[in-house]
């Protein structure tokens, strides 16, 4: 099984609450399965660039005709997502580690998957739409905030649309260990938090190492 660690928080591990779930996550799930294979991609390591206009005409203009030939432009405009996307197609399991920012993710992460989520990479379209090309059955989100909500509440706006982005490729197994109220001078309890997400983040490993 090929699991990859997408890494989307530029703080260091020892003051990362999403770190630390990570770092708690891929313990139990490598305990449990030693033969799990584990791919780690830092997103500032190796910064994903804005989609440009000739990109999107790499992406897009084969759906439009068939017969589109990219120019040197639009190629060298395609680089990162040419040299990034069989990663993500290879992967069983996505991991995505991160901060909520301003009620979402992070945009380096929605860089990174305006990127990679395109025609002729994790789908192509056919008659009935859209056929995906990748084996991802499976998205975990490792997820730490300071304010005392998670999914579901109405100012949660990371988990709708990591949902949405990925049924758009037909993944609808998402699984979330979120430690929030993390801010510890607002919150008295930001530790039993973390420890609960780290509890939660354990589960989701052991639940994964199982799967064939
Ligand atoms: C730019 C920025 C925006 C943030 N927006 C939110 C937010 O909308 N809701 C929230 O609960 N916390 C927010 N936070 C707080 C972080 O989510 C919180 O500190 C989190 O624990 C950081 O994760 P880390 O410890 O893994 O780095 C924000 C922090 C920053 C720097």
């Amino acid at each position: 099984m090929n699991v990859l660690h997408v890494i989307a928080n530029p703080r260091p591990a020892e003051t990362s609450t999403s770190k630390k779930l990570a770092f708690e996550f891929f313990a139990a799930l490598t305990e449990k399965n030693p033969d799990v294979v584990v791919n780690n991609i830092d997103l500032y390591q190796a910064k994903p660039p804005y989609v440009s206009a000739e990109a999107l005409n790499y992406f897009w203009g084969p759906v439009a005709n068939p017969s589109y030939i990219p120019t040197k432009a639009e190629e060298t405009a395609a680089n990162f997502s040419n040299n990034n996307a069989q990663t993500l197609m290879d992967a069983d399991v996505l991991v995505l580690t991160m901060p909520v920012w301003l009620n979402s993710m992070p945009a380096i992460l929605k860089a990174w998957l305006d990127q990679l989520l395109v025609p002729g990479k994790m789908f192509t379209f056919g008659a009935e739409g859209i056929v995906p090309t990748h084996h991802l059955r499976t998205v975990v989100l490792l997820v730490s905030s300071d304010q005392v909500y998670k999914e579901g509440d109405v100012r949660d706006g990371l988990t709708p649309a990591i949902r949405a982005i990925f049924a758009y490729i037909g993944v609808e197994d998402i699984q979330i260990a979120w430690a929030d109220g993390q801010d510890a001078s607002r919150h008295f309890d930001s530790n039993e938090r973390r420890e609960m997400a780290i509890e939660a983040a354990k589960e989701i490993a052991e639940d994964i190492a199982g799967l064939a």
